[in-house]
């Protein structure tokens, strides 16, 4: 036994535990059953059994000894015959010539102690004892010749008897299914709020109703509210988001025109570059803000939407290679994954030269990995890029005309698909992001 076994048995014991509720529920049903199986069972052989067999057997060495007191008074063989057979189911013979060549219990059943304990304490004579088939032989030696008595074993044991055993386990069995059925229906409630709040943290629009047992109504119930809540917030956002936006589309527009009509100068360009680069903001937020709500999840091939975000940027010069398994398949907003598929080549047309899209799927998750061979994103900074807003060393971006939004997005779909999104860097030390979807 290990030293872990010892200190923490349970939670040895844990790893060997049903994982499901179902398989923990029949567990604790099953115990007490085998339980009172195993005493009950005990009880009746080693108790019961015992006792019963020790009377019933001293009932029989009872009459045998009177069979053989009634031989030692001399009465005739036929009488002694006819009255054992009548009063104590013996059958009785007497063989003057027979001999007994061995004494004691043929030992081969369970049974003979009960009765050699007995003859040892009871019986005045040698004996020689076999309980054979359904028959118990006794033959004992006496001066008139050799008196066989037989009787039949149910006498002291019936097989009828091991039959309480057998009922009882039939009930306990019957006990046991009809419990399970019941405890079925009370996880399935359960199955299904765990199937709903896990399709709904995929970024599916899951209707749910709360059903089943106090407690996991009530589950049912704060989830759906809550489902309800996020669902709102999600919506006040984007409309917000999208309102600004809106709004502020036709003041830019204005101010776009007034510099145009100005005359030129240095601060005029800097202002439209400004305002231009507002412009493209704005436009940003609204892009993404149409997207958001609407879009349904549908299971896609994953490759096809990947190659899709690709053709939308063949006129960059960006080379892009997509490689994994073109098979796999996976629920997706096909246009707001695209849009951050796009996000993330944009930035390694920017920042390099090549990437390298790599499909995979690994237990029920859709690993999506875009590689480019640009200067990568030193470690500290791999958190503060997905900020909106925030750009990294603005020497190295100059000129580059991004307003910082491109990651936040990008995260922000990948999120709205139950999934994560890391930076890491990959072996040409350019930047590696890591894309985990749930499917
Ligand atoms: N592939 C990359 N290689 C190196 N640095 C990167 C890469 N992708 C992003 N970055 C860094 O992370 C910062 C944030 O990226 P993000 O896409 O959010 O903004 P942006 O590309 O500057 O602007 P936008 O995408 O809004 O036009 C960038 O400014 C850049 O410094
Ligand atoms: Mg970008």
């Amino acid at each position: 036994m290990s030293r872990f076994m010892i200190l923490h048995p349970f939670r040895y014991l844990k790893r060997f535990m049903p994982k499901s509720l179902f398989g923990r529920s029949i567990i604790i049903l099953l115990t007490p059953l085998i339980v009172v199986q195993v005493i009950l069972s005990y009880m009746f052989f080693e108790r019961h059994t015992d006792a019963i067999l020790d009377s019933l057997a001293k009932g029989i060495v009872g009459d045998m000894q009177m069979v053989c007191d009634l031989v030692d008074e001399g009465m005739d063989q036929q009488q002694l015959a006819t009255l054992a057979q009548k009063n104590f189911d013996f059958k009785v013979t007497i063989d003057p010539e027979g001999k007994v060549v061995k004494y004691g219990a043929y030992k081969d059943k369970w049974l003979y102690q009960y009765m050699e304990e007995q003859l040892n304490a009871r019986l005045n004579h040698l004996y020689f004892l076999r309980i054979f088939g359904d028959v118990i032989h006794v033959k004992i030696p006496h001066e008139r010749g050799v008196i066989t008595i037989e009787t039949p074993r149910k006498r002291l044991y019936s097989r009828t008897t091991h039959l309480v055993i057998v009922w009882t386990a039939v009930s306990a069995l019957l006990l046991f299914i009809v419990a399970s059925l019941f405890m079925r229906n009370q996880i399935r409630p359960i199955r299904r709020l765990a199937n709903a709040a896990e399709k709904f943290g995929k970024g599916f629009d899951v209707s749910f109703r709360a059903e089943g047992a106090t407690e996991v109504r009530q589950a049912g119930i704060a989830f759906m509210i809550m489902r309800d809540r996020i669902k709102r917030h999600i919506q006040e956002r984007t409309e917000m988001l999208a309102g600004v936006s809106h709004d502020l589309r036709t003041p830019l527009a204005r101010m776009k025109l007034q510099l145009a009509m100005m005359k030129k100068s240095s601060e005029v360009t800097d202002l439209q570059s400004d305002v231009e680069e507002m412009r493209r903001m704005v436009q940003g937020f609204l892009d993404f803000s149409k997207g958001v709500g609407q879009e349904e999840i549908t299971p896609v091939v994953v490759k096809d939407v990947v190659d899709q975000a690709v053709a939308g940027i063949r006129h960059l010069p960006l080379f892009v290679s997509v490689v994994g398994d073109a098979s796999i398949t996976c629920p997706l907003k096909i246009e707001l994954f695209k849009r951050c598929l796009t996000n993330l080549l944009l930035n390694s047309n920017r920042y390099g030269n090549n990437a390298i899209i790599t499909i995979e799927q690994s237990d029920k998750f859709l690993t999506l990995m875009v590689d480019d061979d640009g200067p990568g994103i030193p470690e500290e900074e791999r958190e503060n890029v997905f900020r909106p807003f925030y750009r990294l060393d603005p020497a190295r971006n100059l000129d580059s005309g991004g307003v910082g939004l491109g990651m936040s997005i990008a995260r922000d779909v990948i999120r709205g698909h139950g999934g994560t999104m890391t930076l890491d860097k990959n072996e040409q030390g350019g930047l590696r992001v890591i894309i985990k979807i749930p499917c």
